[in-house]
């Protein structure tokens, strides 16, 4: 079983490269099913749950050919509906934009139930309800989703959502670009990603408006025509090499960033103590000794991002005083809370809030990876922490964090994966 191994104590300083987002990369790579023709995506981040979902677009028919280590060229002309491998779709959570992708060009499809990190129960209601007001017959179990629509009755049509959710946004999207008339989505999430797949399939014909507001309009094409695209910055990897240089009081220069994107981690991470500069793509941390207690609600863009919450909570550990932690998306996502108390941190939670006393010492010991953003919350505390952190269930970091171990030690941590027979 693979470990990742930190000797805590060592400041980072330096400059980190960000690599493309992966929330984007994924839609983006499931929407090219949608297209059915050549598409070049650029700026992809090497990430396992790329790679699975590659391998599942591979499985279904498509032409799959890594040009570079960050382009992919994908070819899904021949691929064919409801053939996804239901082992390898159970694994990730965005393989659900198959959904979208599958019904809007065939009108049919079938994916299993997806998998993901557990944050209690991840409901795909909202989905299925923007897929049958355009026409769908929605047939689901546990274990998958089968829809069918009739070609002359998968019409455009005013969705409003009960909740905001990135994923039904982005699923409903994928479904209406193809069908008939007009789309309203209203209640819309607004994150980057959303903008960034709406961008995307408009460079192959889409007529989507307004991704990055709370109404998305969609008027229906009859085809979409390959294309060539470069996915954003990851907004979240940014911000855990933010979060590590504020941990270890040293200074980061982040790059190939859209500041715009981090503006609710800068604001709290200068609330917190550190010194947060913006340049054109570019952001500069330098973390300083004494870190200020803070409160944090998470809620979706341009709110705080939930998937930060591990990583600031971890750092208000360090922070003189009480700090208040409180999750608006997830109705769990403490469960890596367990895991920092065994180095020492004192925190209680309380159904969706933390209450962290910070300010006592972390020590190292053998901790958990309980999801993915709780991983590399473990990487940080790592950091800090007196002596040896063992981190095992790596995988799950992995999943999300483009070469983690190189990039942490390029900025003077003492960090090291080691593989242990299971
Ligand atoms: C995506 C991200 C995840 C991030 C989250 C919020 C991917 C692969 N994952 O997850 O990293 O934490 O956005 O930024 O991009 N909900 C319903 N019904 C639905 C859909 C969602 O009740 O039909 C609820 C969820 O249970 C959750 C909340 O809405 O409590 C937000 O979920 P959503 O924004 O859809 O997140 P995901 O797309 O699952």
């Amino acid at each position: 079983m693979d470990k990742i191994i930190v000797n805590g104590g060592h400041q980072l300083n330096g400059t980190v490269e960000i690599s493309g987002m992966k929330n984007a990369a994924l839609p983006i790579i499931y929407a090219c099913v949608l297209v059915g023709a050549k598409c070049t995506i650029e700026n992809v981040p090497n990430v396992r749950d790329v790679a699975l979902s590659l391998d599942i677009l591979r499985g279904m028919g498509a032409i799959v050919n890594k040009i570079n280590d960050t382009t992919v060229e994908i070819d899904c002309t021949d691929v064919k509906p409801g053939t996804s491998e239901p082992e390898l779709a159970k694994k990730i959570r965005a393989s659900y934009y198959l959904m979208g992708a599958e019904l809007g060009r065939f009108k049919k499809s079938k994916v299993a139930f997806p998998g993901g990190c557990d944050f209690g129960g991840r409901p795909i209601d909202q989905h299925i309800k923007g897929f049958e007001m355009l026409g769908a017959t929605v047939t689901s179990t546990c274990d998958y989703v089968e829809m069918t629509a009739d070609e002359h009755e998968f019409y455009g049509t005013n969705i409003f959502f009960d909740i905001v959710t990135v994923g039904a946004t982005m699923n409903v999207m994928l479904a209406a670009v193809l069908a008939k008339g007009n789309t309203i989505i209203e209640n819309a999430a607004r994150e980057p990603h959303i903008v960034d797949l709406a961008n995307f399939l408009n460079t192959c014909g889409a007529r989507i408006s307004g991704a990055g507001t709370d109404v998305i309009k969609i008027k229906g094409v009859e085809k979409l025509r390959g294309s060539t695209y470069a996915i954003i910055p990851d907004m979240i990897e940014a911000g855990t090499y933010m979060v590590a240089a504020a941990a270890t009081g040293g200074t980061i220069k982040v790059t190939n960033v859209i500041p715009k994107h981090l503006e609710s981690i800068s604001a709290k991470l200068e609330e917190s103590g550190s010194i947060v500069e913006e340049f054109g793509d570019a952001v500069i941390v330098t973390g300083r000794s004494k870190i200020r207690k803070a409160n944090v609600k998470t809620h979706p863009y341009p709110g705080f991002p939930t998937d930060m919450q591990p990583q600031m909570a971890t750092l208000l550990c360090l922070a003189s005083g009480v700090s208040y932690v409180s999750e608006g998306v997830y109705e769990k996502r403490f469960r890596y809370v367990d895991e920092l108390k065994k180095m020492g941190a004192s925190i209680k939670v309380d159904g969706r809030m933390a209450v962290i006393e910070g300010g006592l010492p972390l020590h190292g010991t053998d901790v958990v990876a309980v999801d993915l953003r709780a991983g590399v919350a473990m990487i940080i505390a790592g950091l800090v922490a007196e002596g040896t952190t063992t981190i095992s269930n790596i995988h799950l970091i992995e999943r999300g964090y483009d070469d983690v171990v190189g990039k942490f030690r390029s900025l003077g941590a003492d960090i090291k994966k080691v593989s242990e027979p299971d």
